[in-house]
């Protein structure tokens, strides 16, 4: 039976180190602050960005939120990020995707100034991370990386396969597994014989937004399963891409949905915006 890699212990462990540099700073004069963007009113894009308030709150980041309604145009996004991007109290912004359809997520990503961009969306800060030098790294994949290190599990030499190709998840998370020595392979919906590539694998991340995806019968015995999928099952219920109760007879460790990944995204986040306030302020800080 495979040991739970607990999401909510981790992200704790990050974001109390995150408040302690927090209230460092304070004491120092300066203040972290992240500002929120969402642009109408998807429930899930509600839910994430009211935890991603919570957390702040939890370090002493100080979080403004805009709430622009669904009707909003490209210019008056762009506008907004202008001035957030020019405003001092303001450390990392982060607007909640998906935007409404008729808004340019790409364009909205590349107007965010670089060094307030604790997604680690823009194409600067991807290109960082490709040549391994970086101030942000996408939240989720970071935050998988930290579980893996905090439960000591080895990634030298590893096979690691990635199911899912995201610039958000799927590509990001390769290139991190690929920084730690791992041997990657990234698989998506073209893949053929994907259960022949899963099977081989030491750790296996699923990203691919369907639930039971990942069967047992994909999964090599001992394994570390790392599931990043967030659906909803037919009861409604928040439910992974891993059919968890069959999975973990054989995994050697498995991250549950909820309480596995999703908290790491966040407190990833709290640190990313903690980076960017320290690279800010590195003249009054030191
Ligand atoms: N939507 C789903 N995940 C994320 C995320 O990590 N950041 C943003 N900005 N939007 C998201």
């Amino acid at each position: 039976m495979a040991k739970i890699i607990d999401g909510k212990v981790v992200s704790q462990f990050v974001k109390d180190g995150v408040k302690k540099e927090v209230e460092a700073l304070r004491e120092k004069g300066v203040s972290v602050g992240l500002a929120v963007i969402i642009v109408g009113d998807d429930p899930a894009s509600r839910t994430y960005v009211n935890n991603k308030k919570k957390a702040c709150e939890a370090v002493g980041i100080i979080s403004e939120e805009y709430a622009l309604p669904e009707q909003t145009t490209m210019e008056e996004l762009l506008s907004l990020i202008d001035r957030l991007n020019h405003k001092k109290s303001i450390n990392g912004i982060l607007c909640q995707l998906p935007l409404p359809k008729h808004l340019d997520e790409k364009l909205v990503i590349e107007n965010i100034a670089p060094e307030k961009d604790v997604d680690a969306f823009h194409a600067i800060n991807t290109g960082h991370i490709m040549i391994g030098d970086y101030s942000f790294l996408p939240c989720t994949p970071a935050g998988i990386m930290e579980m893996l290190k905090y439960y000591d599990i080895e990634t030298c030499g590893k096979n690691a396969v990635v199911i899912g190709r995201s610039n958000i998840v799927g590509k990001p998370m390769a290139m991190l597994l690929l920084q730690k020595d791992a041997t990657v392979t990234v698989c998506h919906s073209k893949t053929a014989n994907l259960k022949e590539i899963t099977e081989r694998a030491d750790i296996l991340v699923a990203a691919v937004g369907k639930e039971k995806f990942v069967t047992a019968d994909m999964v090599k015995e001992g394994a570390v399963v790392i599931d990043v999928g967030m659906n909803r099952n037919s009861e409604g219920k928040l439910c992974g891409d891993v059919d968890f109760s069959q999975v973990e007879k054989k995994a050697s460790y498995i991250t549950p949905v909820p309480g596995g990944v999703g908290p790491m995204t966040i407190a990833t986040l709290m640190k990313n915006t903690l980076t960017a306030a320290k690279q800010q302020n590195a003249k009054r800080i030191f």
